[in-house]
């Protein structure tokens, strides 16, 4: 049996390949994060990245990001090698993400926060700004424009001038998203996006997701929630200690006993009810806590 999702969306997996990740190895100290990690995303393709705590999927993200530098492997963009390039450099080519801890400028307001995302992409002249040139209002009238879209693409735009600290932490997440999606990325990195979110703001994200695949962006998911995994996946990677144990359609991976092992083989509670979820149902989930996991918080660089 086909899920609806699956059959509705055209497949991405002919397309040409955007991302290929080949032998990413991370490791800190004696821990080996990432260990020999390959895999591809082709263009407009929705992927989801799913595995244990600790299996390396914010670590593999940071890599292709360039927040962490891998200590081997090759990871190529659009045709160009972006292994160990700096972050701007790699969102500057198409690459944009959000954390799975949030990352905004609290005391910035909404708006502001999504045109602080448009700055790689907006060049003004240094003699413009200064001046407040009428090409400078211009250029800054178009930026304000643009944000505002993409606020009302992702359903964010009620509170464009309030403080994002005050704002309710599902709207949080909206708001990085609107701020990722202003640099009109080829693909889009999201860890963990439905964390923390009620069973309503859950329904819209994956409402928000097939509309951003129906940009043509390729969306790359670190994703817990299963139902909406199975929902809105067309190519599934499973991450294990570090190494993909199994890359399919949401039915294949439903059926693979390797990743339903790899979940019940770890001796986490949740982790096993998230293996039922994997084979079975396709319920919603508990709230989770996104305070819960500060602990695997990204570093900056
Ligand atoms: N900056 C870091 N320093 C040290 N260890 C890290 C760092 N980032 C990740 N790790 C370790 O790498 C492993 C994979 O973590 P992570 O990539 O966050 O996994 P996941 O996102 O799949 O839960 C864990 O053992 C984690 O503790
Ligand atoms: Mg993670």
């Amino acid at each position: 049996m086909t899920s609806p999702a699956v059959s509705q969306a055209r497949s991405s997996t002919d397309e040409p390949v955007l991302l290929d990740v080949s032998g990413l190895t991370v490791t800190f100290g004696g821990v080996t994060a990432v260990g020999g990690l390959s895999f591809d995303v082709h263009e407009g393709e929705v992927l989801s990245v799913i595995g244990p705590n600790g299996a390396g999927k914010t670590s593999a993200f940071n890599c292709i990001t360039g927040f962490y530098k891998p200590t081997a492997g090759r990871i190529r963009f659009a045709g160009a090698d972006i292994t160990g390039k700096r972050p701007a450099l790699i969102a500057a080519r198409g690459v944009a993400r959000t954390f799975q801890n949030l990352r905004l400028f609290g005391e910035l307001s909404v708006l502001d926060n999504v045109r602080a995302g448009m700055h790689v992409r907006i060049r003004q002249n240094a003699f413009d700004a200064v001046l407040h040139t009428p090409r400078y209002r211009r250029s800054e009238q178009a930026a304000t424009d643009e944000a505002n879209r993409w606020l009302d693409f992702v359903g964010a735009a009620g509170n464009r001038g309030a403080e994002v600290r005050n704002l309710p932490y599902g709207e949080q997440r909206r708001v990085e998203i609107a701020r990722a999606l202003a640099r009109e990325p080829k693909m889009l990195l999201l860890d963990e996006p439905a964390a923390g979110l009620n069973h309503g703001e859950k329904a819209a994200l994956l409402d928000l997701l097939r509309r951003i695949s129906g940009l043509g962006t390729a969306v790359v998911l670190i994703e817990h929630d299963m139902g909406l995994v199975m929902e809105v996946s067309e190519r599934i990677v499973v991450l294990n200690f570090g190494k993909e144990i199994a890359d399919g359609t949401p039915e294949q991976i439903r059926a693979d006993p390797a990743v339903i092992e790899a979940y019940l083989g770890s001796d986490d509670a949740e982790a096993e009810q998230e293996a039922e979820r994997i084979a079975g149902s396709s319920g919603a989930q508990a709230h989770e806590d996104p305070t819960a996991d500060a602990a695997s918080q990204e570093e900056d660089r």
